[in-house]
């Protein structure tokens, strides 16, 4: 009897100390990737070129959405200008080259800022972006526009995959038509069957919101559709289960599997006719917080992402966003 006690208590020692050892170890991962942003992240001012065109691609990205918004603010966008300006002085001034895409895209915009308020007689008096350009005139920009119009054509029929995906942008602004919600549910299940996932655990869970003040309470606790979000019939909430994550490697897993699963939906939302934006979810522990209370979560969810939709307008504004195209390498 004593031994049988002795052997049970043992054992759960034994569970017990695993069980503190990998926890030990999920932290000790979690101080690397903590580690890994600090050194390379934007928290590191001795910019890298990676950094440097990062920098620059997040700052001019709010000028080009701005371009699109329907109704166009003249003059917005001032304190992002002064961060582009300065993301571009600084990546000239370590010296990297000014033929890279990312950068002429940046300056094409800021060109395109200047000449969309001049062809409407707006003087927006702004003598640091005007000397900033003037002084860069001999750089060759590109001379595609920064954002497009596009026409939504029901019943297009694809030929190819770069076809049907090139057709889905990110439309932050809806029609006022009425929404078919059955819709949702549909792409859902679609993206949800053809997702592939780690060991096929489909981790990611789904929360729809609909009702009109818990869209408000998430739009302004998520803040990146500033100035956007006309008409946003819903937001879908990409959770990740934790209950799905096994061992103490699986760190990303479940946001890896969040993503592609979001990737899908967008296109599957695309493919029933709803247009949709991806929303990141990269609160500070008070914003989750504040949103678990809302929708009702635990813990144990993760978030993923978001997605707002609605249905196409007729005529829908998109940005072309510059394409970082030196992403290879062979090896
Ligand atoms: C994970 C993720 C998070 C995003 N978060 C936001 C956001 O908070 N606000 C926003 O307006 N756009 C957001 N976007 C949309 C991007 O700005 C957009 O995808 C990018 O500019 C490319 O444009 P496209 O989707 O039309 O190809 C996000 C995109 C992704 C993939």
């Amino acid at each position: 009897m004593k031994r049988m006690i002795d052997t049970t208590i043992i054992t759960h020692m034994k569970a017990g100390l695993k069980t503190f050892l990998a926890k030990r170890v999920l932290i000790k991962n979690y101080k690397r990737d903590a580690n890994s942003i600090a050194k390379y992240s934007f928290l590191n001012r001795n910019r890298t070129i990676n950094s440097s065109i990062a920098f620059i691609l997040y700052s001019v990205h709010s000028i080009e959405k701005g371009l699109t918004n329907n109704s166009f603010r003249y003059g917005f966008g001032r304190s992002a200008i002064i961060q582009t300006i300065k993301a571009l002085k600084q990546y000239e001034s370590r010296g990297f080259s000014r033929e890279n895409s990312t950068y002429i895209s940046a300056l094409s915009i800021l060109r395109s800022y200047v000449d969309h308020h001049k062809s409407h007689n707006k003087e927006i008096g702004f003598p640091e972006l005007y000397n900033f350009l003037d002084e860069r005139e001999d750089i060759k920009i590109m001379q595609q526009p920064v954002c497009k119009k596009i026409f939504f054509e029901k019943g297009n029929t694809f030929r190819s995959f770069i076809d049907f995906a090139s057709t889905r942008h990110s439309i932050r602004d809806y029609s006022d038509s009425k929404f078919d919600y059955s819709k949702i549910n549909n792409s859902i299940r679609d993206a949800n069957k053809v997702s592939p996932s780690s060991c096929n655990r489909r981790p990611w869970e789904i929360i729809v919101v609909r009702s009109e003040k818990l869209l408000k309470d998430i739009v302004a606790i998520q803040g990146g559709l500033r100035g956007f979000g006309k008409n946003t019939s819903a937001i879908i909430c990409i959770m990740v289960s934790s209950y799905a994550l096994t061992h103490k490697y699986e760190r990303h897993e479940g946001f890896v599997n969040a993503g592609i699963f979001g990737m899908n939906l967008m296109y599957s939302l695309h493919d029933h006719g709803i247009a949709s934006c991806p929303l990141n979810a990269s609160m500070s522990s008070k914003h989750e917080k504040k949103l678990r209370r809302l929708l009702g979560i635990g813990e144990d969810l993760m978030f993923g992402m978001f997605i707002s939709v609605g249905n196409y307008k007729e005529l829908n504004h998109a940005t072309i966003s510059p394409v970082k195209e030196e992403i290879l390498r062979w090896l």
